[in-house]
């Protein structure tokens, strides 16, 4: 089969060499891509927030699946044009993807399934939303409701802290995506991330992980679009899954389905787990990124299997063939990320990696310059390892890291920590 791919990240990376595995796979396009993918597949350019010039291009190329990985096409209904259009496409749709696309909406549908969550308020004007903040007290969270980029959330640790966030938000510092504040109970727990195919009414889990958000050991700095993960996350044991599965996940779908919106595709459940009891943080519409490279990673080659099922809706008669292994990935970031860094540094190293079934070098944000690869982003490479062990996928990632001759490069030395 034919296989289109939009992204160009490190998650499409990994998507992409876990298709190659298959041999189903007779020829793979990756929209844009990058360095790595380029090595793999091929790379085309295409605007993939235009459902019409992506229909376009899936026609010419006789696709005959579509994933979709990054969720602004999901959020432009990108999916929608190309289910119109009769492609099989891996993704859900515009309406279904609001789950990501606006949090006070997912609070709805929460409330509606009696799923457990933090509490909250949503507000549109600045002076009801301090006059919850002041009632509540802090440490509170603040949230614009649209899409920010991941930068949309506060942990206020006072009043006067939270009120600020709030004028911030309604003064644009989000855009559109601050004209609604969403106001919620501050949770604490442990965090962990829960992988789950749907197509309807079915969810099939395909995995846990845990990602680092912070820039610097021991989780300290800024926050990023993550700097390292690892799967499976043990804190998500298969008793608190079964609880997310029954109480959050499996009471949520049935709700899209009762509203006429079926989710269809990856959904990637933020969960706080504490006492064994987990409530919902957040839902995203798509893989996690880096979180999907220790998820195909561990899949391998069936991961094409289940993506096909989950966009045929044959998931009912899919199942994942697991194993008892551990993936880590750990992220190669540009100095200063996720401030201003430099661009176009050259990566040496890379052609002498031995990469195979357990060692992967998945490229994130990298091109081609005159026959050497660049960095062109603030997250540039994902040194990925799978092991019988944590410890032992550990080693193997470093070992990649250590391998790579990019004097402009950085990463966290302690991913894992906390399992480890
Ligand atoms: P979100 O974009 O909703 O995932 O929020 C980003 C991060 O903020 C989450 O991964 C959590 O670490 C944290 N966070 C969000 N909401 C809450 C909450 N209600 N309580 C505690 N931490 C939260
Ligand atoms: N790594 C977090 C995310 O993809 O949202």
């Amino acid at each position: 089969m034919n296989i289109l791919i939009l992204g160009g990240g490190g998650r499409e990376h990994a998507l992409a060499w876990a298709v190659m595995q298959n041999p189903k796979c007779d020829k793979l396009i990756v929209a844009p891509g990058n360095a790595g993918i380029a090595q793999i597949a091929e790379c085309a350019k295409l605007d993939i927030k235009d459902g019409g010039a992506v229909v376009e291009f899936a026609g010419e190329n006789a696709i005959d699946l579509v994933i979709i990985g990054p969720e602004a096409p999901l959020a432009a209904g990108v999916a929608d044009a190309l289910r119109d259009a009769g492609f099989p496409v891996f993704g859900p749709s515009q309406e279904a993807a609001r789950l990501e696309a606006s949090k006070s909406f997912t609070k709805e549908i929460c409330d509606a399934a009696g799923a457990p969550t933090a509490g909250y308020g949503h507000f549109t004007d600045a002076a009801s939303a301090k006059a919850h903040v002041r009632a509540e007290g802090a440490p509170i969270v603040v949230k614009a409701d649209g899409l920010a980029a991941g930068k949309g959330v506060i942990i206020a640790e006072t009043v006067a802290e939270a009120e600020a966030a709030i004028d911030d938000m309604f003064g644009g510092a989000f855009g559109g995506a601050g004209a609604e504040v969403v106001i919620e109970e501050f949770m604490t727990g442990e965090e962990a991330s829960f992988f789950l195919l749907v197509d309807g009414e079915d969810v099939l889990p395909i995995g846990t992980a845990q990602d680092h958000k912070r820039v610097g050991e021991g989780d300290t700095g800024l926050n990023t679009g993550g700097m390292g993960a690892y799967s499976p996350a043990p804190v998500l044991s298969d008793a608190v899954a079964q609880k997310a599965l029954d109480e959050i996940i499996k009471p949520t779908m049935a709700e899209m389905v009762k509203r006429g919106t079926p989710y269809s595709g990856v959904l990637y459940a933020g969960l706080m787990i504490e006492n064994g009891q987990p409530r919902l943080v957040e839902y995203n519409v798509r893989f996690g990124d880096p979180e999907c490279q220790v998820l195909m990673m561990r899949l391998g080659a069936q991961a094409l299997d289940l993506i096909q099922a989950c966009a045929e809706g044959r998931l009912a008669e899919a199942q994942v063939n697991w194993a008892e292994d551990h993936a880590m990935t750990v992220v190669l970031a540009a100095k200063g990320y996720p401030g201003s860094y430099e661009k176009g540094t050259a990566i040496g190293g890379l052609g002498a990696l031995t990469e195979d079934s357990f060692h992967q070098m998945f490229h994130a944000g990298t091109s081609e310059k005159d026959g050497k690869v660049v960095a062109t982003g603030g997250r540039v490479l994902n040194a990925t390892a799978r092991g019988a062990t944590l410890a032992e996928a550990a080693e193997r990632a470093y070992a990649l890291v250590d391998a790579v001759d990019w004097p402009e490069g950085f990463c966290r030395r302690d991913i894992g920590w906390r399992a480890l």
